[in-house]
C-alpha cells in the first residue's frame, strides 16, 4: 500500500487493504532486487538508483509504523543509498527483506545488526533476549503516541530501551508516532503492536493521508472529532479499544487531573492512567504484566506443573503418568507417538493443582473468565464434547416445555434434539434458498418478525423465548446480528438470542467481522440502550412510527423501547474449528444482563450434559487458544482475510481454472434484496475499503470472504466427486460438498503455500479436462456437456419446512407453526405406532394424492446439505419426496433405503388427537 500525499492517493481498496502487509515485503523484495543489480554492477546504475529511492520513499512512511526494522537500520540503508555503497546495500536489504519474509527478526538477533556477523554489533538496537533457544523472550512492540517534536523521538525510544532488564519475560521494540490519525495506522497495520502508550497533547492529523482510512475514522468517531477535538488522548483508547482492536493493553500518561479522569467512563478502556512523566519504570512494568496478563494460561500453566511432579496415582485412568504404557510389551509404540507428557498430563483427579470443569473454582474458573474477556462476554464455559454439546446446554437451560423457540430449520442437528429434550415448541422458519448451488442461505429479518409478529396477534408472545440463529452459516453468510436484534427486540423485547457461531469464533479479532458477532451486536446494544443519542432516535421513530399495524411494522426498520429492551445473548463457538483448540473444544460465551434469573438452571444443564471425566487436553488447548487469540489473532484472522482474498481472486481471473472452476462472489450467494450497499465482490475496481466497511455496518447479509464455495459443477464434477480426486490425486482437504461445489475453508493456519498447492491442483486439473475434451472426440464432448447442465441446471429445489401433524399442534389453525415435536420424537419410541414406506414405493405418491397424509417418525438429515430434510411429526410433502429421490449422497442420517421411510401411524396420530397437549 503506498501513502502518499492526500492528492495522488487513490482510495484505498479492500484488497490493497488487506495485502498491506504484503505489499510491504513486495517493496523489499524489489529493493533487494535493485540492490543486487547495483552492487552486480552495470550500465543502468543511474535509473537503478532513481528506482530503489523510490522504494525506499514508499516503505519510509509504513517503516515508520513498524519496530522492525526501525529508525536505525533504516537510517544505515539510507547512507547506504546515498554513498552508494552497494554490495553493503545489497548484504543489508537481503537480511531485512528475508527476516521480514520469515517473520525471522522476532527471534533472530542477527536481523537486528547494520553489519554482516563478525562486523561490529550495535548493542543499543538488539533487543535482548530475542534468539531461538530455550531462553527466547517473546517479542511484541508497543506504540508511543507522543505530543514531543520529531526530534526527540529517539530519546523517547532509548528510554524505554533502557528500562531492559534480564529478568523481564518478554522484550519489546517501542515505535512512536505524532499525531492520532498515525496511532490508528500503526494499529491497524503494525501486527506486533500489543501495547499502547498515549501520552496527552499530541495533534490530529497524520504525516500520511490516506483518505479511505480518513473516512473509517470520521464514521467511527463522535461528531466534531478532528484538530480541535478535547481529551484526544481517550478518544483514541476509545476508538482503539471499541473497533479496532480490543485486546491491546492501553496506557495513558497525562497532565490532567488523574484521579478524575481514572474514576470516569473515559478510562474504563484503559488498563492504567500515569500523572505526567512518572516513573517510566512503572510504564515499563506495567507494559509487561499486561501481557503477562494475556500470555497467562492458568490451567496449562498448572497442568504443566502437575505433570512435573512425581505424583502416584490410585484411582481410575490407568494412561495417567504413562506406565502402563511404557511399560508395555505390546502398546509401547502408543508411547512413542504421543510422547511422555500426554500421559503426564493425564488426570482424573480435580485436586492437586487442578480444578473441576463441573464445579470450577480455582484455574478453570480463570481461565473462563480470560475466555469472556477474549470473546468479549460476561462470562464463559468452557465444553469438552464440540458444540453439539454447548448448544443442547443452552436449549436446555433457557427453555421450558411449551416455550416457542424461532428458529432456521437449517440449523446445525444440535438444536433440534436440545429443543426435543427441552420439550420446547419450534416455530421452523425457512432460510432463504440458494437453489443454484443447492444449499441455503441464511435466516433473514422480514421473516422472523413474520412469525413474532402472528405470535403476538395470536397473543402466543410470551411463550416465544428464543432465537436461534446460526451464524455466519457453514457457507458463510454472516448475518447483521445488531439489527436482527433491534428488530426482534422491537416487537418482543427481552427475547433471548442463540448464535451458533460454531464456525466464526475468529471473527471476534478481525475489527471487520467483529461487530456482525454476538457479542459484537450485544456491546452494540448496550452501549446504544444507554446513549441518550438513540433515545432521542427511539423517540423520532416512535412519533412517526404512530401506531402502526402489523403490515406497516412488518414493512418498516423498527427501533426496541431502550426502557424495556433486555439484552440477553448467548454465544456457542466450536473453538476448535476456527482457533488452536483440540478437537471437541468448545465455549459457551454469555452476555445476559438477565443470567442470574437463569443461572440454577444453567448449571442443572451444564450438569445434564457434562461428563464427570472432561479430557484435560482439550480444556487446556481452550485455554492456549484463547492466549494465542488473544496475542496474535489480529495478525492471524487479517492473514487468512487477506489469502482468501487472493485465492479468490487468482482462481476468478485465472485464464484456464476458470474455465471450469469459480469462487462464488458475494452476489452470487446472497440475494440483491440483502445486500443494500450493492457490494458485490472483494476488490471490485473502484471499490473502496469504505464501501466495504458501509456494506459490514448495513448489509443485511455478508459474505466471510474465508468461506470459498468452489464451483465445480463446470468442470462435470458433483461436490463429492470432486472432493474425493482433490483428496485423492491433490493430498487437498476441503470441507463440506454440495451437488455442484465445494467448500474451501481459510483458517489461520493456512498459508501461501497452502494457496499454490490448491491453485497448481486446480489447474492441473483445468488441463486434464482440456485434454480430454480436445482428445475425446464428438461423443466425449456431448457426454461432458450433459453432465454439466445436469448439474448445473438440474438442480432440485430445496425442500421448505411443510406443517407438524395437526397431532402435534395446539391449534392447527394457527397461522403459526410450531409443534409439539418431543410427542412426536418419543411415539416412535413405539414400534407399534410406526411404519416403514419405500422411498420409490407407489405406496407414496398414493398418499402424498389422496391421503392420509404421510408424517415423518424421525429427524432425517442428509449429508449434504447436513440439516434434517423431516423432523419427527412433520407432514411429509411432494417436494421432500422429489428432493429424497434425487438426492445422490450416500449418507443420511435417520433413513434406511432398505427398511425405507419411518413413518408414524395414522391410527396412532388419530389416537393422539384432542389429546391434551404436553407442556
Ligand atoms: C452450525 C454448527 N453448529 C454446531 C456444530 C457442532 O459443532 P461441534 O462439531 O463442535 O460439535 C456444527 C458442526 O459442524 C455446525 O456446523
Amino acid at each position: 500500500m503506498a501513502m502518499k500525499s492526500a492528492q495522488d492517493e487513490p482510495q484505498l481498496s479492500l484488497s490493497q487493504f488487506f495485502s498491506a502487509s504484503a505489499a510491504r515485503v513486495d517493496r523489499w523484495r524489489t529493493l533487494n532486487r535493485l540492490a543486487k543489480a547495483l552492487a552486480a554492477g552495470g550500465t543502468n546504475a543511474g535509473e537503478l538508483r532513481a528506482e530503489a529511492i523510490a522504494v525506499m520513499a514508499e516503505l519510509g512512511p509504513i517503516e515508520d509504523l513498524n519496530g522492525y526494522p526501525g529508525p536505525h537500520l533504516m537510517a544505515r540503508l539510507r547512507e547506504r543509498l546515498e554513498e552508494a555503497d552497494w554490495p553493503a546495500l545489497a548484504r543489508m536489504v537481503m537480511r531485512i527483506s528475508g527476516a521480514l519474509l520469515a517473520d525471522s527478526y522476532r527471534e533472530a538477533a542477527d536481523a537486528w545488526n547494520a553489519e554482516e556477523e563478525g562486523d561490529a554489533h550495535v548493542p543499543d538496537i538488539l533487543p535482548p533476549g530475542v534468539s531461538r533457544g530455550k531462553d527466547r523472550k517473546p517479542y511484541f512492540e508497543i506504540l508511543i503516541v507522543s505530543p514531543a517534536e520529531r526530534s526527540l523521538w529517539p530519546e523517547i525510544r532509548e528510554t524505554f530501551r533502557r528500562l531492559r532488564r534480564d529478568e523481564d519475560l518478554f522484550v519489546y521494540e517501542p515505535v512512536v508516532v505524532g499525531s492520532f490519525e498515525d496511532a490508528i495506522l500503526a494499529a491497524i497495520f503494525n501486527y506486533n503492536l500489543q501495547s499502547v502508550v498515549i501520552s496527552d497533547g499530541f495533534g490530529f492529523v497524520s504525516q500520511h493521508a490516506v483518505p479511505a482510512l480518513k473516512e473509517m475514522i470520521a464514521r467511527n468517531l463522535p461528531a466534531g472529532y478532528g484538530a480541535g477535538m478535547n481529551d484526544m488522548g481517550t478518544a483514541l483508547a476509545r476508538l482503539i479499544h471499541d473497533k479496532l482492536r480490543p485486546e491491546l493493553d492501553l496506557f495513558l500518561t497525562t497532565d490532567r487531573d488523574v484521579a478524575r479522569l481514572a474514576g470516569s467512563d473515559e478510562a474504563a478502556p484503559l488498563r492504567r492512567v500515569f500523572y505526567g512523566v512518572e516513573e517510566p519504570m512503572e510504564i515499563h512494568l506495567s507494559i509487561l504484566d499486561g501481557i503477562k496478563d494475556r500470555y497467562d494460561t492458568p490451567f496449562f500453566d498448572n497442568l504443566k506443573h502437575y505433570a512435573a511432579r512425581p505424583i502416584g496415582t490410585f484411582h481410575a485412568l490407568p494412561v495417567a503418568r504413562g506406565k502402563s504404557i511404557f511399560k508395555s510389551n505390546w502398546i509401547r509404540d502408543m508411547g512413542d507417538f504421543y510422547g511422555a507428557n500426554l500421559f503426564l498430563a493425564e488426570s482424573s483427579a480435580t485436586t492437586g493443582g487442578l480444578d473441576s470443569l463441573l464445579e470450577p473454582t480455582g484455574n478453570i474458573k480463570l481461565a473462563q473468565e480470560k475466555a469472556a474477556r477474549a470473546l468479549g462476554g460476561d462470562r464463559s464455559f468452557f465444553v469438552t464434547n464440540g458444540t453439539s454439546t454447548s448448544n443442547k446446554i443452552i436449549h436446555q437451560a433457557l427453555l421450558t416445555p411449551g416455550d416457542i423457540v424461532l428458529i432456521d430449520r437449517d440449523c446445525h442437528k444440535s438444536h433440534h434434539y436440545g429443543i426435543v429434550l427441552a420439550g420446547a415448541q419450534p416455530l421452523y422458519i425457512d432460510a432463504y434458498p440458494i437453489t443454484k448451488y443447492s444449499m441455503y442461505g441464511s435466516l433473514a429479518i422480514k421473516p422472523i418478525k413474520e412469525a413474532l409478529l402472528h405470535l403476538k396477534a395470536e397473543g402466543k408472545l410470551d411463550r416465544a423465548k428464543m432465537l436461534v440463529l446460526t451464524n455466519c452459516t457453514f457457507d458463510g453468510h454472516v448475518a447483521n446480528v445488531e439489527r436482527t436484534m433491534l428488530e426482534c427486540l422491537a416487537i418482543k423485547p427481552d427475547l433471548i438470542f442463540l448464535f451458533d457461531e460454531a464456525w466464526f469464533g475468529y471473527a471476534r479479532f478481525s475489527p471487520f467481522l467483529r461487530q456482525r458477532t454476538a457479542m459484537g451486536g450485544a456491546a452494540a446494544l448496550r452501549a446504544m440502550m444507554r446513549d441518550p443519542e438513540y433515545r432521542k432516535r427511539y423517540e423520532k421513530f416512535k412519533a412517526e412510527s404512530g401506531k402502526l399495524d402489523a403490515k406497516g411494522m412488518l414493512e418498516k426498520s423498527l427501533l426496541p423501547d431502550p426502557d424495556k429492551v433486555r439484552v440477553r445473548v448467548y454465544e456457542s463457538d466450536s473453538v476448535h474449528k476456527s482457533m488452536s483448540a483440540l478437537r471437541q473444544g468448545s465455549i459457551i460465551v454469555v452476555a445476559d444482563q438477565d443470567f442470574h434469573t437463569v443461572e440454577a438452571p444453567f448449571k442443572e444443564a451444564f450438569f445434564t450434559h457434562t461428563s464427570t471425566s472432561p479430557n484435560q487436553q482439550i480444556i487446556a488447548s481452550l485455554d492456549l487458544a484463547r492466549r494465542q487469540m488473544e496475542l496474535e489473532g489480529y495478525e492471524l484472522v487479517q492473514r487468512a482475510i487477506q489469502l482468501s482474498i487472493e485465492i479468490r481472486r487468482e482462481i476468478n481471473n485465472h485464464p484456464l481454472i476458470s474455465k471450469y472452476f469459480h469462487a462464488a462472489t458475494p452476489a452470487e450467494m446472497i440475494p440483491a434484496e440483502y445486500r443494500q450497499t450493492g457490494f458485490a465482490d472483494y476488490g471490485t475496481p473502484g471499490k473502496t475499503m469504505a464501501d466495504t466497511a458501509r456494506a459490514l455496518r448495513e448489509d443485511e447479509f455478508f459474505l466471510d470472504s474465508t468461506r470459498i464455495t468452489l464451483l465445480c459443477g463446470n468442470a462435470g464434477y458433483d461436490g463429492s466427486q470432486f472432493k474425493g480426486l482433490l483428496a485423492s490425486e491433490h493430498d487437498i482437504q476441503i470441507n463440506k460438498t454440495s451437488r455442484n461445489s465445494v467448500l474451501v475453508q481459510i483458517n489461520i493456519n493456512n498459508t501461501r503455500s497452502d494457496m499454490a498447492h490448491l491453485i497448481k491442483a486446480l489447474a492441473d486439473m483445468s488441463r486434464a479436462i482440456d485434454k480430454r475434451l480436445a482428445e475425446g472426440g464428438d461423443e466425449a464432448r456431448a457426454a461432458f456437456k450433459a453432465r454439466v447442465k445436469s448439474l448445473v441446471e438440474d438442480v432440485p429445489d430445496l425442500p421448505n419446512f411443510s406443517h407438524f401433524h395437526d397431532a402435534f399442534r395446539d391449534n392447527p389453525k394457527s397461522k403459526t407453526s410450531e409443534g409439539h415435536m418431543r410427542a412426536a420424537y418419543y411415539m416412535a419410541y413405539d414400534a407399534a405406532s410406526c411404519e416403514y414406506i419405500k422411498l420409490n414405493d407407489k405406496k407414496i405418491d398414493d398418499r402424498l394424492k389422496n391421503g392420509p397424509e404421510l408424517v415423518s417418525a424421525k429427524f432425517v438429515i442428509p449429508y449434504p446439505p447436513g440439516f434434517p430434510i423431516m423432523v419427527p411429526g412433520q407432514v411429509i410433502t411432494q417436494e421432500t419426496i422429489t428432493f429424497m429421490r434425487k438426492l445422490d449422497v450416500k449418507e443420511i442420517h435417520g433413513f434406511n433405503a432398505t427398511r425405507g421411510l419411518e413413518l408414524l401411524k395414522p391410527d396412532a396420530l388419530a389416537a393422539r388427537k384432542g389429546k391434551a397437549s404436553d407442556r
